[in-house]
């Protein structure tokens, strides 16, 4: 488990290399991370895609089949909402409200438009509101505005949003592409939310446990006007496991390798983790203990744990 203090010495290694890289598609590593999510994140819808049909669909103009035409909405619209994002972090300003929203859910190919039905979640055990959804999302505008770099919040936030289930289709999405904008906003690269079926199981519990804590608001205010004040309160006092957890392991790994990016470009050489730890006296047995604690900046490539020597010993 990696502990929040771990991924703000991360923060700080970004910040001191010249802050986080711009999310483009020529930044190899951004271009890794954003395809990456796009396959993961169709996936907890059950489109699966691979990495070299992904490639194709972003090269070319073939007519696409239905996935590769969820996986090109997603993919054209994280990166373009990722550039915005990028531009807060620059300005140190936060653009975000209602359009935005809207706009996200529209340019993955739905409607943009809240919803005027009944809806409910699968497997959920509490209903989303029916009424007045303009007001419930105020409020979780309201609430982010104000989360700072506060992981369980960041967490709560994302529940509540996917609670309030603004649109008809999309919610899921949307709100992974909103987290990743307040993630990126605030010099974090993005997190990658797996959607392999153990992955989503995970994700789903974790919404769940985050139900729990605020389901009877949604019992109280059904059919009426939400109160602000009262349930920014109860949403200020959430706390929760799963979700912060899996956040804070997402932006490991991408953090990792952002950092590692950086080195490489400045010509650093990729060695295996075990090697690069006997050098400095640790026993390369260690070394898996290490990295699953976030002690130690890496990536895996082919199933291998590599690093750079410069960068080895700056969090152990
Ligand atoms: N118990 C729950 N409480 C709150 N939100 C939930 C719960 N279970 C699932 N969700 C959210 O609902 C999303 C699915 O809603 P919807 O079908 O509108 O979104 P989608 O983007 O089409 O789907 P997906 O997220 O699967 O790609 C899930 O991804 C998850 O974020
Ligand atoms: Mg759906």
């Amino acid at each position: 488990m990696v502990n929040e203090e771990l991924i703000k010495k991360r923060k700080k290694i970004i910040d001191e290399l010249g802050g986080l890289p711009e999310p483009k598609i020529q930044n190899k590593e951004w271009l890794y991370l954003l395809k990456e999510e796009t396959r993961n994140s169709i996936l907890v819808e059950g489109y699966f895609i691979s990495e070299k049909e992904l490639k194709e669909v972003l090269s070319g103009n073939k007519p696409m089949t239905r996935t590769e035409e969820e996986a090109f909405n997603y993919f054209r619209t994280a990166s373009f909402i990722y550039g915005l994002a990028y531009e807060n972090y620059k300005q140190n300003e936060f653009m975000f409200g209602i359009p935005l929203i809207r706009q996200i859910n529209k340019s993955l190919g739905y409607k943009g438009e809240f919803r005027k039905v009944k809806i409910k979640i699968a497997g959920a055990k509490f209903n989303p509101p029916d009424t007045y959804i303009e007001d419930w999302l105020r409020i979780f505008i309201k609430f982010i505005k104000n989360i700072k770099e506060n992981f369980n919040k960041l967490a709560a936030s994302h529940a509540f949003f996917e609670e309030i289930h603004p649109f008809e289709d999309g919610n899921g999405r949307t709100g992974r592409i909103i987290l990743n904008y307040i993630l990126i906003s605030k010099g974090y690269p993005l997190v990658i939310i797996k959607g392999d079926d153990k992955s989503k199981q995970l994700y789903y519990k974790s919404l769940e446990e985050l139900d729990l804590q605020i389901k009877d608001i949604f019992e109280k205010f059904k059919s009426k006007k939400p109160e602000e004040k009262e349930i920014l309160k109860r949403l200020n006092n959430i706390h929760s496991k799963i979700l912060p957890n899996l956040i804070l392991e997402g932006l490991r790994e991408s953090m990792d390798r952002i950092i590692i990016g950086i080195y490489q470009e400045k010509g650093a050489k990729l060695e295996p983790v075990s090697k690069l730890l006997e050098e400095i006296g640790y026993s390369s047995k260690s070394s898996r203990q290490l990295i699953k604690r976030g002690k130690i900046i890496a990536i895996k490539v082919k199933n291998k744990w590599m690093s750079t020597k410069e960068i080895i010993q700056k969090l152990l």
